[in-house]
């Protein structure tokens, strides 16, 4: 049977295949997006599951918009005004494939940040849209180039991570956020709002969503991937009524609805009176995680390579001097250290510069202080007839 011409110009994910190489034990992977397992909070999930064979109805098909207590509970935790709702879906991943389907023909124009999630990429490419790209400095997406890409290019959408951005852990200033919402409503142009890392800020000061400058053009996805468990496979949508009933139709033809056990396990950790301090767990980990992290980088890169602070999230974007990134990751694994190059996080049309993605949420220190050695050692070897002095990597400080 032939394959659909919207699958077969999907590329096959280089980093399920980093990952795959990566679960070999003796590499370190600093590759994936993945929480640190012990945080998932099994204990404050228990009292629920013990209880979930008292809630026969959790068992039974439900309403496609999500399990009705549940939705309850959100709409009051995300202040949602009368004039909008909140879905549930599986991983906020589907949100995004939802959004995608419900509004974007073939063609259509689609803008983004550069770089960019690639699952973003990957469900905009299935639905065959024209991605257009914004680039990025460290308070956000540059504000002309989006004026001009949205004057020019008439995009239906803006998606964007102002949150601890994958890949680069960029978080939007409040002027920026401001700025962006301006413009989406000059413009009348959607801001998708994908705000999967939102919770894991471990320094700086708290700001707003894009979204509360632009309620009327916005669309927001949450997730409980990086702050409960992935496996759970838990995310919402929220937006206008009118802009989310297409969601629902479309989700009613994907899967009828998710997992209503699974909903009630959110509704019970969600409401558990420890819910809040195991954030505030999670969020000195990957603060100490990250500063591990950092300092191993400022020690032991050599010249030529900068690192973006960050204020948390899961991700240090290091750029590097001109190279070839995939062959460099390919080293890098063969010295048992997993990364991901940067052309993975840019369409393919497109001049990714020379830039590697770190996690630092699901190594130990002495795993990152050692994967940074490793990667040390590589580019000094790489860059050693040019760079015969040994002068420090330069360091971005957060805003
Ligand atoms: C920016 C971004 N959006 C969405 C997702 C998908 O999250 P979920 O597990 O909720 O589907 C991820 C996962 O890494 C992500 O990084």
């Amino acid at each position: 049977m032939e394959i659909a011409q919207a699958v077969q110009q999907i590329q096959p994910s280089y980093i399920r295949e980093i990952l795959a190489a990566a679960s070999d034990k003796k590499v370190i992977s600093l590759a994936g997006g993945l929480p640190d397992e012990q945080t998932f909070p099994l204990h404050l999930m228990q009292p629920t599951i013990e209880s979930l064979t008292t809630l026969r109805d959790v068992f039974q098909y439900g309403p496609t918009a999500g399990y009705p207590p549940l939705i309850e509970y959100l709409t009051a935790a995300y202040q949602l005004p009368g004039t909008h709702q909140v879905i549930t879906c599986t991983g906020s991943q589907q949100g995004l494939d939802l959004i995608a389907r419900a509004y974007v023909n073939p063609n259509d124009t689609v803008a983004m940040e550069e770089p960019c999630y690639l699952g973003a990429m990957q469900v905009f490419g299935l639905a065959q849209a024209n991605l257009v790209t914004v680039s990025q400095d460290r308070w956000g997406p540059n504000i002309e180039e989006l004026e001009r890409c949205f004057k020019t290019t008439a995009p239906k959408m803006f998606y964007a991570v102002p949150d601890f951005h994958n890949p680069t852990g960029v978080s939007w200033s409040l002027e920026r956020r401001q700025q962006v919402a301006k413009l989406c409503n000059q413009y009348r142009v959607v801001f998708i709002e994908d705000a999967p890392y939102r919770e894991l800020r471990f320094s700086g000061t708290p700001l707003p969503l894009v979204s509360d400058f632009c309620p009327e053009f916005s669309i927001v996805l949450r997730s409980m991937s990086k702050v409960a468990s992935p496996g759970l496979r838990f995310g919402t949508v929220s937006g206008k009524r009118s802009d989310i009933a297409p969601l629902i139709k479309v989700k009613q033809g994907a899967d009828l609805h998710s997992s209503l056990p699974v909903q009630a396990i959110i509704l019970g950790l969600l409401q558990h009176p420890e819910f809040a301090d195991h954030i505030g767990n999670i969020r000195e980990l990957y603060r100490s995680r990250y500063e591990t992290l950092f300092e191993a980088l400022q020690t032991y890169l050599p010249s030529g390579c900068h690192v973006n602070a960050t204020e948390g999230g899961m991700f240090v974007w290091v750029t590097l001097p001109q190279c070839d990134t995939f062959a460099l990751a390919k080293t890098l694994l063969a010295n048992q250290v997993a990364v991901v190059p940067s052309p993975v996080f840019y369409p393919p049309s497109s001049q990714a510069p020379s830039a590697l993605r770190l996690n630092f949420t699901n190594a130990n220190p002495e795993e990152l202080v050692t994967a940074v050695q490793r990667i040390a050692k590589v580019l000094n070897e790489t860059y050693r007839v040019n760079q015969p002095h040994e002068i420090k990597a330069e360091f971005s400080q957060s805003k």
